[in-house]
């Protein structure tokens, strides 16, 4: 909040403060529209820096070689119908021009971490929450949060294809389902831990699958990324695929939920899929586990589950 101004401060002040652009951890910009709770927000796309756009051309440039060698081929073709600019952080509107015919999602601007809930009731709708910062051009490897390239060079491609939209929004119907099933527990504590339970859950599933899995290549060319954790990644892509050191198993639903991890390091441990078919029926099963009970014991550990998504799922 440090840098909402006071009341009357000069104009002169307000302009150097956009001054800085909207990079990650210190945009201005952010830190008001989290200061004022506005979760859901809007892409101030002036506000970009040079540095910004700098930062964008050099991730998208060198990732292209590497996308072209080890994504997926729903991936390339969806790089492809956004026409993202390589030269310019994307403007959203535009992106949801090309992307909102072919499966109905849009790309929703936010200023920051959604709770759990919100999240996911938001692929119900087939928006995606989406980070409008961008990482600093110096520093272009690893970083803790989502940014901009992340969300739009990483997630939004996969959105072009239908199979994978419906996907999202079948988690969606997971998290509605969840909330229906912890909602007519009576006993609060019982309620709160069956909650933490299912959230881990689901919230481990879609590590291993949206964030970082990987699928079968349907033209026998082996396994290829489909998880933005690594098409956004340019070390983790290539080490996911080549690395001896990586462990790589056909996706199993009883061994994902209880499968903790970490999220500051390279995964050691990833699962396949076959296809977006074969991932929608992985969710759909997930959901009727959910209804069966069969989510109210998972293992412990990684992630934790806050009390901001406990509420989210409550409220
Ligand atoms: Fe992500």
């Amino acid at each position: 909040m440090k840098s909402v101004p006071s009341k009357g401060a000069p104009l002169r002040d307000e302009i150097d403060k956009f001054k800085v652009g909207l990079t990650t951890t210190q945009a201005p910009f952010i830190e008001e529209q989290q200061a004022k709770g506005n979760l859901y927000t809007f892409q101030p796309y002036d506000l970009y820096s040079e540095e910004n756009h700098e930062a964008w051309r050099k991730l998208f440039a060198r990732m292209e070689p590497r996308w072209k060698r080890y994504a997926n081929e729903h991936f390339q073709a969806g790089i492809d119908a956004l026409c993202l600019d390589p030269n310019r952080v994307p403007k959203l509107e535009e992106v949801n021009e090309f992307l909102n015919p072919l499966t109905g999602f849009s790309a929703k601007p936010v200023s920051g971490y959604i709770p759990a809930f919100l999240f996911f009731d938001c692929l119900r709708n087939r928006e995606f929450p989406t980070t409008i910062t961008i990482r600093s051009s110096d520093k272009l490897d690893y970083l803790p949060e989502p940014d901009i390239f992340h969300d739009i060079a990483g997630h939004v491609p996969m959105h072009t294809d239908r199979a994978f939209a419906d996907t999202l929004v079948k988690f969606g119907d997971c998290a509605h389902t969840a909330a229906e099933v912890v909602r007519s527990i009576k006993d609060h504590d019982e309620q709160i831990r069956r909650l933490t339970s299912i959230i881990k859950a689901m919230a481990r599933f879609f590590w291993f699958t949206v964030e970082f899995g990987l699928m079968n290549d349907s033209r026998g060319q082996g396994l290829k990324a489909y998880g933005s954790g690594l098409l956004s990644s340019f070390g983790e892509l290539a080490h996911s695929l080549e690395s001896p050191t990586v462990q790589r198993f056909p996706i199993q639903l009883e061994w994902v939920i209880n499968q903790g991890f970490e999220i500051d390091h390279y995964q050691p441990l990833l699962f396949s899929v076959d296809s977006f078919d074969h991932l929608f029926s992985l969710v759909d099963e997930l959901e009727k586990w959910m209804l069966d009970g069969r989510l109210n014991n998972v293992a412990p550990g990684e992630p934790g589950v806050s009390q901001e998504d406990l509420d989210s799922f409550l409220g």
